[in-house]
């Protein structure tokens, strides 16, 4: 293999073969092939783009050069859901208990924070003890004995994908459709699954501002998934608004809780029942999404997919009933009468930086107990001096106040909502 006529050839607008992108990989991830060379081939990609024949090789690529789990002959299907990442956006918490209650198996491997959004191991990590470490011998264990797992990648999952993001991130190449597919889709299949979905986000606080590029991103994954031998289906779904009420760490965990004892009925218990309904009829549990959402409700209302949160969380280190803290709330209170015509949702979510609930650079620790509670939508008739967000802040914060009063826009026309659930992708 001779990474300079991969590269080349790429730069000029061909299409690479998969043992030509696999002999790439390989040598990257063993040394052999220096970053410079991959540099340049991920900006020829970016460039040019891929095939799906070639970005389907490049995920496999990348899939192969670490440890895929293994899953006994005679195991549940395994099942899981991969966000794009929003303000907000807790459904993992709920539904991989949920789920486990279901007949299925869900062995999470989650991300931290990426820029303004939230990571669901962060949120997990404001429960006492709670490890996101987990060794791929313990995620064995815990999935056969539990059910679930949501833990973070070990170095043995994916290294191409630690290695080519590291690149990606300081070379201009990360917003590239086969790219990100590759990324998000070697990451999520070695972990060994029969059944996946996408829940693609789009808006403000989303990493895809448009719905037209969520779902140019959301055909990529699928296809790819299909060709993997994957059921793989999408939901492009909204983040003009943060997902729910919490955004932050232990309040979103909180707000995780309650829906799991049944007091919730909004938009995050709507589009957790909607992405398990994907699961349920795409791993062969229930034949419509109906009989499947009804399931979920069941699970829920019973108090056994709670129970099965608790015993998670305690397989996991954790004590779900030890006191989570939640720093003083105080009100932004709304400048003006008239409709909420539009949030910026990564404004709030660099406010909930600001107030130190996620990080300026990697390894910044994070607060667990700040963050911010919503208490208008988009749409809603609010009066001068209501009450628009709760911030939960440590002493008072005017840059966190500011940026969170100037992500609000308002109107004297009434706005409509967005809708939570755009369009769903696949078979
Ligand atoms: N998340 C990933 O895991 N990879 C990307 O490339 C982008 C988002």
């Amino acid at each position: 293999m001779n990474p300079v006529s991969i590269i080349a050839r790429k730069r000029d607008g061909g299409e690479l073969s998969a043992g030509e992108i696999e002999a790439f990989v390989a040598g990257f991830t063993r040394g052999d092939v220096h970053d410079y060379q991959a540099s340049a081939l991920l900006m020829a990609i970016y460039l040019r783009g891929m095939t799906d024949d070639e970005t389907a090789a490049l995920t496999d690529a990348m899939l192969h050069s670490g440890t895929t789990l293994v899953w006994p002959d005679g195991s549940p299907p395994q099942v899981d859901k991969h966000s794009t990442g929003g303000i907000g956006d807790k459904t993992s918490l709920v539904l991989a208990p949920l789920l486990a209650c279901c007949g299925v198996q869900v062995p999470m491997v989650s991300g931290r924070g990426l820029g303004p959004t939230g990571g669901t191991l962060d949120k997990l990590e404001s429960i006492p003890g709670f490890r996101t470490d987990l060794s791929i011998d313990e995620i064995h264990r815990i999935v056969d004995r539990v059910g679930c797992v949501i833990t973070g990648a070990s170095a043995e999952i994916a290294p191409a994908d630690r290695k080519l993001y590291a690149l990606r991130d300081v070379t201009g190449t990360v917003a590239s459709i086969p790219l990100i597919t590759a990324s998000i889709m070697s990451k999520k299949l070695a972990e060994g699954l029969d059944a996946l979905t996408l829940d693609v986000k789009h808006g403000s606080g989303a990493f895809m501002k448009s719905l037209d590029d969520a779902r140019r991103l959301a055909n990529s994954l699928v296809e790819t998934g299909r060709r993997m031998n994957v059921a793989t289906t999408a939901l492009l779904t909204d983040m003009h608004q943060p997902l729910g009420a919490m955004a932050g760490n232990a309040v979103e965990v909180d707000e995780c809780v309650t829906l799991l004892e049944g007091e919730s009925d909004g938009e995050l218990r709507a589009l957790t029942l909607a992405l398990g309904a994907e699961l349920l009829v795409s791993a062969g549990v229930d034949d419509s999404a109906e009989e499947a959402e009804c399931r979920l409700a069941d699970e829920i209302a019973s108090g056994r997919a709670y129970e099965k949160l608790r015993e998670m969380v305690a397989a996991q280190g954790g004590d779900l009933d030890a006191a989570r803290e939640v720093a003083p709330a105080s009100a932004v209170e709304s400048p003006q009468a008239g409709y909420v015509a539009h949030i910026d949702s990564e404004q709030l979510g660099l406010a909930i930086i600001e107030l130190g609930g996620g990080r300026k650079r990697q390894g910044d620790p994070i607060d667990h107990a700040v963050g911010l509670k919503m208490l208008v939508r988009i749409g809603d008739r609010v009066e001068q001096g209501q009450p628009l967000v709760g911030l939960f802040e440590r002493q008072a914060h005017p840059l966190a106040r500011r940026m969170t009063l100037e992500a609000f826009q308002f109107s004297d026309e009434p706005v409509a909502p967005p809708n939570l659930i755009e369009e769903r992708i696949g078979p």
